[in-house]
């Protein structure tokens, strides 16, 4: 997830969730700015060796550039090089990229042939349900992946037009699931572990995507592997939150200066106490808060004294 899956957040979502996360995924990078040898584009391709089996999802609508980032991502050593056709975002769609490419399947056929021919790592695609209402057309783009080599597709079953509005579409995912050989992705709305569970078992997708409910639980993929093994779902205790938040800034500041991921780390300490009863007030004090070593205190006072003092142990439980 752009602006989300840094190095930093892969790494607090492996010491959260542990090998119970079956595949960590880049933020997209730019084929533009890494065969352009844009500094911070190249600094995108930065992982640790904790985070495998790793996945590096690249945009763009240039064949030559598309395929020269995908030997890029080769040689960096992920295990996976992934396709992005589902972005929505308008400067990327514009310049052909993202969901633009399940509109033009000739350009995205050359692209997928080039980059297969080219790498040896697997090459998935990312597709979103289609264009519009209109243009529903991610079966004829799944079965392109497919020919192309692809060795597995995730979709996400929205539009580009619908961007993130309604339910994601899992019969359409279904439907692809069962007309293609390789593994299908179902991505959209699994917002606990049940859901993930849920679309497993009624054979939606051959594996479950988590966005969003990541972004403030790094825990769920390990809470989703106990209730697949039928034990109890494992929930922080708030010193663990805490050390989470301490750890994501150690993570953080290893790769950046302060100023450069301030707002990332406030919007993971509001995301982290969101639904938590009397969190209002402590993200608006997150939000004023001076730097980050404040945010963090801020957070654990939240945590551990005024949420610890007014909360009974179960209504915590369910929050988590
Ligand atoms: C902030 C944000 C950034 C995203 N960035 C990407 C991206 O870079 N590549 C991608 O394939 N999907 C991206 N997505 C889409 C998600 O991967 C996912 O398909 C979508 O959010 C639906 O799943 P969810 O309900 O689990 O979040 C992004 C979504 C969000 C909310």
């Amino acid at each position: 997830m752009s602006g989300v899956t840094d190095c930093a957040f892969r790494r607090l979502v492996k010491s959260c969730s542990g090998n119970a996360v079956g595949l960590l995924v880049s933020e997209f990078v730019a084929a533009e700015g890494l065969t352009r040898d844009n500094r911070k584009t190249i600094e995108m391709l930065r992982y640790e060796e904790s985070e495998r089996p790793f996945s590096i999802q690249i945009f763009g609508a240039d064949v030559d550039r598309m395929v020269r980032a995908a030997l890029m991502v080769e040689e960096v050593g992920a295990d996976i090089v992934d396709i992005n056709c589902g972005c929505p975002a308008p400067k990327v769609v514009k310049r052909g990229g993202g969901a633009q490419l399940m509109r033009t399947p000739d350009r995205l056929r050359e692209i997928l042939r080039g980059i297969r021919a080219a790498v040896s790592i697997p090459m998935t695609v990312k597709v979103r349900s289609g264009w519009d209402g209109d243009c529903l057309n991610a079966m004829e783009i799944a079965r392109l992946a497919e020919g192309e080599g692809a060795a597995m597709l995730a979709v996400h079953g929205r539009t580009r037009v619908q961007l993130y509005s309604g339910e994601a579409d899992w019969s359409l995912v279904q439907k692809i699931r069962s007309e293609l050989s390789i593994p299908v992705a179902g991505s959209g709305d699994v917002v606990d572990p049940a859901d993930a569970i849920d679309r497993l078992e009624r054979g939606s997708a051959d594996a479950v995507m988590i966005g969003r409910a990541a972004m403030g639980n790094p825990w769920i993929f390990a809470q989703v592997k106990a209730l697949a093994d039928g034990l109890p779902i494992p929930v922080p205790t708030p010193q663990e939150r805490v050390d989470a938040l301490g750890r994501f800034k150690g993570y953080l500041e290893e790769a950046l200066p302060e100023r450069a991921f301030q707002g990332r780390f406030r919007g993971f300490a509001c995301r982290m106490v969101k639904g938590l009863p009397g969190s209002a007030q402590a993200r608006q004090r997150i939000g004023a808060a001076k730097n980050c070593t404040d945010v963090l205190g801020i957070f654990s006072e939240f945590i551990l004294r005024d949420y610890e003092l007014d909360e009974p142990q179960e209504s915590r439980n369910a929050v988590a």
